[in-house]
């Protein structure tokens, strides 16, 4: 499975093209299958269905744990550091893995949860963030883990979407000096989810909270009461394993679902060759379970490979901006893998956080989840990586279930900013608005996938429609991205960002539609319009443009009071960076908002903005340019 030469990849790649069936049916032969499939790949774009695998039945947890014992029953399988410095590092071995795994599914068989089920869960990231995603598939439930940082109203709507049964969370989260709510944040939530029967609250900080008699439980003694053996279900490569929510151009996030058996086989197989993990390797993904990131390369992909890894609870702040090099040295990390946003704000904190701290053991870096810019990924080469780590910029999405296009670590010769080649049995195409298939090298235009990988996107929950209006019917038989991109004189690919009205806030996606929805709750906004511009640090910032005709308050107090209707109805990590408060929007004679100006603007552009000719009042944007924030 494991790519050694870069010509090794040349050859799998020309393989995977040519013999795409036999190509994955190969690397799928390293899982267990309880029944072998009958035929590799069935697919259509139009519709779309993409069956992998097909009737192939396992279970993704006896490939991810079963598998690797006794052998390695005793290695670790996590390590994981607090979010308080100075506190000793929990080590969670393979068989200890597997017995709080088979304990908490056997928890969620006792609540009746069976095949099929879906279950939400709301957690910060200690282990029982993941063992509650493994426990989920061991027993066939489809988990949908809801990001620490969103709402009470967000969860509400992700649980009432796919019908959650059971909640798994925590009294509270500890996050840098922070403690955070999530109990609370729950119960608020659960005001009007009626389709949710218990609710499993681990005891993480020990705050007070209210348990509900009947639907509340208490983690520790559920799991008291559980054998730590737990028959796996017999799954279909096809069955959903698992719901995550993202943003998109329009209306409220979707529900993407992945299924088990491809995503398994792809998930593994980018995982091994991408970083390159070789065994007794240390490995660190810093993001969050919330996040696909979280699901592919801290918990499966990893597991899956049998690698060791590090689960951080805090944040790279805490207790000063040397945290993530004070735990690279203390656990002897080889590889680390991170977002631009964090690798920007440790820069800008400065060496004197760095240089106290032995990084020798590092072998690989990696980026993930924006564009990484030249002087980010400079200096991370060079005071992290002591030039001597090459730096996997990995460019993927929630949609593609694992990383599409990376260099292979030591392998494919890196470029900064450029995420250079497709793994094998990707595809990538570039199409201009009208979807015509530019071709050559040295040109730029719309990213799409022409075939199929085993870990694409198969639905959004409930919605099958809504799944192929968004990714397949933009151009016909492609699967279009949402990114933009450029393929160099080399062939190299480097992405350049969204072509839609999503944007991308400390690697966070963030529909410019739902925020603004959430700021017309304001009863006095009457219109609001939402772009990014340029951040620093965050690579993206979210500039809101709201119409306030008539109002008492002041601009510091509507501000206020817009950042509140944003947290509360989204969650902290939407909430604007400026607010302009403004009389009128440009705007077509058709009614149509022209973004391109309102983007200019929020940049700092005040000149060159365009043909304003056809704007029903062009005075508007002599206004809005004078009271740029
Ligand atoms: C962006 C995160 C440039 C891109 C795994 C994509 C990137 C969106 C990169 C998906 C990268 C992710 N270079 N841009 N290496 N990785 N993106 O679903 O715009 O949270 O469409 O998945 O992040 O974000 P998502």
């Amino acid at each position: 499975m494991q790519i050694r030469s870069f010509e090794e990849y040349k050859n799998a790649y020309e393989l995977s093209i040519k013999e795409p069936e036999n190509f994955w049916a190969k690397i799928a032969e390293n899982f267990v299958w309880r029944k072998k499939w009958d035929k590799v790949l069935d697919w259509n774009f139009t519709e779309p269905k993409i069956n992998w695998f097909i009737n192939g039945k396992l279970n993704i947890t006896e490939n991810c744990i079963d598998r690797h014992l006794p052998a390695k029953a005793n290695d670790i399988a996590f390590y994981f550091e607090e979010n308080e410095i100075g506190r000793p590092v929990k080590k969670i071995t393979y068989q200890e893995l597997h017995d709080e795994v088979c304990k908490l599914a056997n928890v969620l068989r006792s609540f009746g949860v069976t095949k099929g089920d879906r279950v939400c869960i709301y957690l910060p990231m200690i282990p029982e963030a993941v063992y509650s995603l493994l426990a989920c598939a061991r027993i066939g439930a489809v988990h949908s883990v809801v990001f620490g940082g969103f709402s009470a109203q967000s969860i509400r709507d992700r649980i009432n979407d796919s019908s959650c049964k059971v909640v798994l969370t925590s009294d509270g989260a500890y996050r840098g000096n922070k403690q955070i709510p999530m109990k609370a944040t729950v119960d608020e939530a659960l005001k009007d989810c009626p389709s949710v029967e218990k609710v499993l609250v681990f005891k993480r900080t020990g705050e007070k909270v209210n348990m509900q008699s009947n639907r509340d439980l208490e983690w520790d003694i559920e799991i008291n009461k559980q054998r730590s053996e737990c028959e796996p279900e017999i799954m279909d490569s096809e069955d959903p394993l698992f719901i995550l929510y993202t943003s998109g151009s329009t209306g409220k996030p979707k529900g993407v679902v992945h299924s088990c058996g491809g995503y398994m086989v792809y998930c593994c197989y980018s995982f091994i060759n991408v970083f390159q993990y070789e065994p007794e390797q240390i490995y660190w993904c810093t993001a969050d379970v919330g996040w696909i990131t979280g699901h592919s390369y801290i918990t499966y992909g990893p597991l899956l490979a049998g690698a060791s890894s590090v689960i951080f609870e805090g944040i790279p702040s805490y207790p000063d901006a040397g945290r993530f090099w004070n735990i690279v040295d203390k656990l002897k990390v080889n590889i680390f893998y991170t977002a631009p946003t964090a690798i920007r704000s440790l820069e800008a904190a400065g060496l004197d956080f760095v240089k106290p701290y032995n990084l020798s053991s590092l072998k690989v870096l990696g980026s993930v989840g924006e564009p990484i810019n030249e002087e980010a990924w400079q200096w991370y080469h060079k005071n992290i990586g002591k030039e001597k780590c090459p730096i996997v910029d990995t460019w993927w999405q929630t949609e593609t279930g694992g990383i599409l296009i990376s260099p292979l670590a030591n392998i494919t010769k890196t470029k900064p900013s450029f995420a250079t080649l497709p793994l094998p049995g990707v595809q990538p195409v570039l199409v201009d608005d009208k979807g015509k298939l530019i071709e050559g090298n040295g040109v730029e235009g719309n990213l799409c996938i022409k075939f199929p990988w085993p870990s694409i996107i198969r639905t959004t929950y409930g919605d099958h429609e809504r799944c192929r209006q968004t990714y397949f019917a933009t151009y016909h038989n492609l699967y279009f991205t949402g990114d933009g991109c450029k393929r160099d004189e080399e062939g190299y690919y480097r992405i350049t960002g969204r072509v839609d009205d999503v944007i991308n806030v400390s690697g966070h996606r963030i529909g410019t539609a739902e925020v603004e929805s959430a700021i017309n709750e304001h009863a006095d906004v009457v219109e609001s319009a939402v772009v990014g511009y340029p951040h620093d640090i965050k690579g993206q910032g979210i500039y809101a443009y709201c119409i306030v005709p008539k109002t008492t308050k002041s601009q510091d107090e509507l501000r206020k009071e817009i950042l509140n209707c944003v947290n509360k109805i989204i969650g902290p990590i939407a909430r604007p960076d400026k607010i302009q408060i403004v009389s009128g929007l440009p705007k077509t004679r058709s009614g149509k908002i022209m973004r391109r100006i309102l983007r200019k603007v929020a940049e700092g552009e005040t000149k060159n903005l365009g043909d304003v000719s056809t704007l029903l009042d062009p005075l508007v944007v002599e206004e809005i340019v004078k009271g740029r924030l």
